[in-house]
Parts: structure tokens; C-alpha cells; sequence
């Protein structure tokens, strides 16, 4: 086992970007060099998957939507789960009701109001969060086959992380910001062709959050999708612009066609992030980079012996510190693709390799991309109940392994 990971966020959102993460990280680090206490400012922090994955000490996270800031100050003083939670349309519809009382009667800043919006969120349909005219929750239920709720525990294990975070609800241009805060700023995407609002975001909001960015004077780095427009705009306020293709997103209508994104930056270095993202190529070299900046002796493609069918076994990475020697092999599936079918051969040959040299210690099986069904399923354990592998292989999503590469704590083993 390493160190104690993040946890990933417990909410479905719509634009969420715990894709972007590892890019969005050596950033943020290089930022931090120069302003040690330096402070993260989201003004549209939905899901907190950012915010989680870059784990600052102070960080003002800010959303237009009360529900959802609600949930992360209870969280924040330790939400005790005491509603039942199970995936039946009955259930769900029953505490849709009971939370629409809640906010009918003024006490939707309430933990019993924080455990709804989680289910609700975890069930109904795409994890949106829609409101009536009146105020009034009307998401359907969701239909998927199996939902995993976290328990007051898991929910014990995040508040720690988010303890000392401030959390506000307002419009954006509400913020104090401080001169040297590193804003990243994710707003709801710009639909082109339309100057009303979309996602309660109009054209004017836009151009009004492009000003507002502009006249802060520490970083700041915007993500959009790349409409023409936007680019436009951020081009004409003396943004450096990258584009990065978005994995896949929900909307309304189901569509998880892939996007191009555009990642906007001022007072910010992004020419050092690489722009194809979608790529194995692309994953190793960001896994190397962290390793390197984690203090890890790195070697790349090395033939370790055979694999148990009798094949060259050959490892993506071997990373060393402390006299400790790990194995790293990277997984990338893109949509619909069928690398996760082998993870359990993959993590067989990891443990051979393991017990049959004293050379290596342990070792890391990363998965990157997006095109995963089963990654939650690997990260969480769920292998482990056909196969006794914890002492020796940890599974862990690209993100978590980037960080914590980059924070050189891989290789030590938790108490
Ligand atoms: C694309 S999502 C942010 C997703 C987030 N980065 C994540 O990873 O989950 C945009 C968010 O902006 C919020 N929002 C919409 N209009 C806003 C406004 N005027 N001011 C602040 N937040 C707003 C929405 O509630 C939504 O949570």
C-alpha cells in the first residue's frame, strides 16, 4: 500500500475535469515554487475533481449553485450518511420530494439536505442537477445497473482533505481575489451560435469572465470548449492558447461525443504542456516527467524475464529511490476500448515478476485515457477479492499516480 491517496471527487458533473488534472499540475507546482503559500481560486468549482486532484493548502472554491456548496460545508463538518441509499426508481423519486420540501420550506442549508443532493446526484439521469421554473428539482431517475454510494466513512476520509478550503456561492465577479491567487477558471461551455443563455451561461457572461480574468494580475487559465469565438476573445485579451481534446462529456442529451477543448492562460508558462492528448505517447511522457520531479531514477522499456505465458516481459518504466525499485506498467484505453480485459493477467505477470527477483519491490499498474468502464472497480480494490495482490501491486488511475510521483512518495509503504 502507498501513502494515503486523495479521494477522487463522490459527485457526477456535468464538464467535469479530472481529465485535465495532470496537465493542469506541473503548472500549478511551477506556481507554487514562486509563491510557496500561494492560493487557488475557483469561481466555478462544481465536482471539486480539480481542486482534489491539485490538493492545495489554501484554495477559495466558489459556485453559482447554493445545493452544491451546501454539500461540500457539510461534508467539510463531517456528513453522517443515516438516509437509506440504494438505486430504486421508488426510493429516488421519494427523496426527490423530500429535498423539493426542504428547499420549499427554507432548509436547504441542512446535512439531510446535503445527503439528498448526493443522491440524487449519484442516481438520477447523467448526475445533472436541473431546477423548474419554481425551484424545484425535477432530474429523472437514472437507470444504471449498479451504484456505488460512498458510506460516512469515505466521506470522513475526504472532509480531512478539504478541511481548510474556503467554500462560497455567488456569481464569479463576486470574489476577493488577492493579487498573486492562481485562478483556474471552468466555466459552463460556450454554445456556439447562441447569445442566450446556456447552462444559465450567456455570451455576455462570457465575455464579462474573460475581462474579469484579464484584469487579475497573478495566473490565471481559463477552459473552454474551442469555439471560435472564445478563442477569438481570449486571443484579443492577450491569452497564450492551447487545445487539448476533451475525453468525452454529458449533456442533456446523452451526447459523449469528444470536444476540443481550448486551455487559456495568463501569467501562466503552458508552453510546456504537451497538446496531444489523447495518445499513450503523451501519458508516458507525463508519467516520466512526474517521476523525475518526484526524485525518482527512471529507465525506460526494460526486459524484466519472462511473463508466465512464456513471452519477453517487458516493463513501460522502472522508477528507483531509497534503494526501493518499482515497476510501472501503463494501461491506456481509449473509448470502447478492451485494455481493461487484461488488467488481471497484467497484475499476475506484475507479481511473478515480483517473486521471482529481489530486485524489485513492488510496482504501480497505471490506467490512463478514458475509455474505462472498470477503472473504479480496479482502483478501489475490487480484484483483490479473486486475486491476494495488495502487497505487491497497487492499481491506480493516472491522476492519482501523477501526483503522487510528483509529491516522490511511491515508494513508501503507509503505517
Ligand atoms: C463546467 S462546470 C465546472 C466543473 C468543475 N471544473 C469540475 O471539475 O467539476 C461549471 C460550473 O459553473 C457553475 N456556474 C454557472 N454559472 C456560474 C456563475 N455565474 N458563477 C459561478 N458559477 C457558475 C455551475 O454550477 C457549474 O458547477
Amino acid at each position: 500500500m502507498v501513502a494515503e491517496r486523495t479521494p477522487e471527487t463522490p459527485l457526477k458533473w456535468a464538464g467535469g475535469k479530472r481529465w485535465l488534472v495532470p496537465y493542469l499540475l506541473p503548472l500549478w507546482n511551477a506556481y507554487l515554487q514562486a509563491t510557496p503559500h500561494g492560493r487557488l481560486v475557483e469561481p466555478f468549482c462544481g465536482s471539486l475533481s480539480v481542486a482534489l486532484g491539485l490538493q492545495p493548502e489554501r484554495a477559495l472554491l466558489n459556485d453559482l449553485n447554493p445545493h452544491l456548496i451546501n454539500f461540500w460545508r457539510q461534508v467539510q463538518r463531517g456528513l453522517t450518511i443515516t438516509l437509506p441509499m440504494t438505486n430504486d426508481k421508488t426510493l429516488y423519486y421519494a427523496h426527490r420530494a423530500r429535498f423539493n420540501a426542504l428547499i420549499a420550506c427554507g432548509a436547504a442549508e441542512s446535512a439531510e439536505a446535503a445527503q439528498l443532493f448526493y443522491y440524487l446526484n449519484r442516481t438520477g439521469f447523467n448526475g445533472l442537477c436541473r431546477f423548474n421554473s419554481s425551484g424545484q428539482f425535477n432530474v429523472p431517475f437514472g437507470r444504471y445497473k449498479t451504484i456505488t454510494y460512498w458510506q460516512t466513512a469515505d466521506f470522513m476520509r475526504l472532509a480531512a482533505h478539504i478541511a481548510h478550503w474556503t467554500f462560497t456561492v455567488g456569481n464569479f465577479e463576486a470574489l476577493a481575489l488577492q493579487p498573486d491567487d492562481f485562478i483556474y477558471a471552468d466555466p459552463p461551455y460556450d454554445v456556439e451560435f447562441t447569445s442566450y443563455s446556456a447552462g444559465g451561461f450567456s455570451w455576455a457572461d462570457q465575455v464579462r469572465l474573460a475581462e474579469w480574468l484579464s484584469a487579475h494580475r497573478g495566473a490565471a487559465l481559463l477552459s473552454n470548449q474551442a469555439t471560435a469565438r472564445i478563442v477569438d476573445l481570449y486571443t484579443a485579451c492577450g491569452f497564450e492558447l492551447i487545445y487539448l481534446d476533451a475525453p468525452r462529456r454529458i449533456s442533456a442529451n446523452g451526447d459523449r461525443s469528444p470536444a476540443r477543448e481550448v486551455l487559456a492562460a495568463r501569467n501562466v508558462d503552458i508552453a510546456t504542456v504537451k497538446t496531444q492528448s489523447n495518445t499513450g505517447k503523451v501519458h508516458e511522457d507525463m508519467v516520466k516527467a512526474a517521476l523525475i520531479s518526484g526524485g525518482y531514477a527512471v529507465v525506460e522499456q526494460v526486459k524484466i524475464g519472462k511473463r508466465p505465458t512464456g513471452k519477453i516481459h517487458k516493463i513501460d518504466l522502472i522508477a528507483s529511490k531509497d534503494g526501493v525499485n518499482l515497476l510501472i506498467s501503463l494501461k491506456w484505453q481509449q473509448t470502447s476500448g478492451t485494455a481493461e480485459e487484461k488488467i488481471p493477467f497484467e497484475v499476475i505477470c506484475l507479481m511473478d515478476a515480483i517473486q521471482n527477483s529481489e530486485h524489485y519491490h513492488r510496482a504501480y499498474l497505471v490506467l490512463g485515457g478514458n475509455g474505462w468502464s472498470l477503472r473504479e472497480f480496479y482502483t478501489r480494490g475490487g480484484l483483490e477479492k479473486f486475486l491476494a495482490y495488495k502487497d505487491s501491486v497497487t492499481i491506480v488511475s493516472l491522476e492519482e499516480f501523477v501526483k503522487l510521483a510528483n509529491m516522490g512518495r511511491l515508494h513508501q509503504k503507509a503505517d
